[in-house]
């Protein structure tokens, strides 16, 4: 289900929800993030490692395809699936085994989506005109714990 949309024209802005995002995650959640080429995927990722992770660099996984780090919580994995030809060279990665045992972050989810398990965060960028838009759709239990970013001031 549609939960909200930000206005993140800024970069800053991107930054700030990413790691109120970050803070709530927990073990076992799935970031499925889509938008065009350049459109700020790996960016919106980068903030979110960077807040629960002591890592200062996330690169982009565009050519390792899966990249590990630690975090307080749980392992985090950060995916580009942008390289992948269908889903099934990412069921050969094993990642769908990896799903449950940690906080799992990937970029054109979308490539990969009949994977993904049903409760995945939902998280689009589009470019609209001049402006940039973070469109978050999830289930009801993301609704109830994202209520606090839902408060966020949008402008
Ligand atoms: N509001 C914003 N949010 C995120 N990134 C922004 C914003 N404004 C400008 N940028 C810039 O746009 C670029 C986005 O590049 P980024 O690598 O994050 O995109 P991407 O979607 O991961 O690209 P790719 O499709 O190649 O994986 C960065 O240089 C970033 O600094
Ligand atoms: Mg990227």
């Amino acid at each position: 289900m549609f939960i909200n949309t930000f206005n993140i024209h800024e970069e800053i802005k991107t930054k700030a929800i990413a790691q109120e995002l970050s803070k709530i995650s927990k073990k076992g959640d799935v970031f499925g993030v889509t938008g065009n080429m350049g459109s700020g995927k790996t960016t919106f990722i980068r903030h979110f490692i960077q807040r629960i992770s002591k890592v200062k660099t996330v690169p982009s996984p565009s050519y390792n395809i899966i990249l590990p780090y630690d975090s307080n919580k749980s392992k985090v994995y950060h995916m580009d699936a942008w390289r992948l030809k269908n889903y099934n060279e990412a069921l050969s990665l094993g990642i769908t085994e990896m799903f449950d045992d940690s906080i799992f972050l990937i970029e054109w989810a979308e490539k990969i989506k009949t994977i993904l398990p049903n409760n995945y965060l939902k998280l689009s960028i589009k470019n609209i005109k001049n402006k940039k838009v973070l469109r978050l759709e999830g289930d009801k239990k993301w609704k109830i714990r994202l209520k606090q970013l839902l408060n966020y001031d949008k402008n």
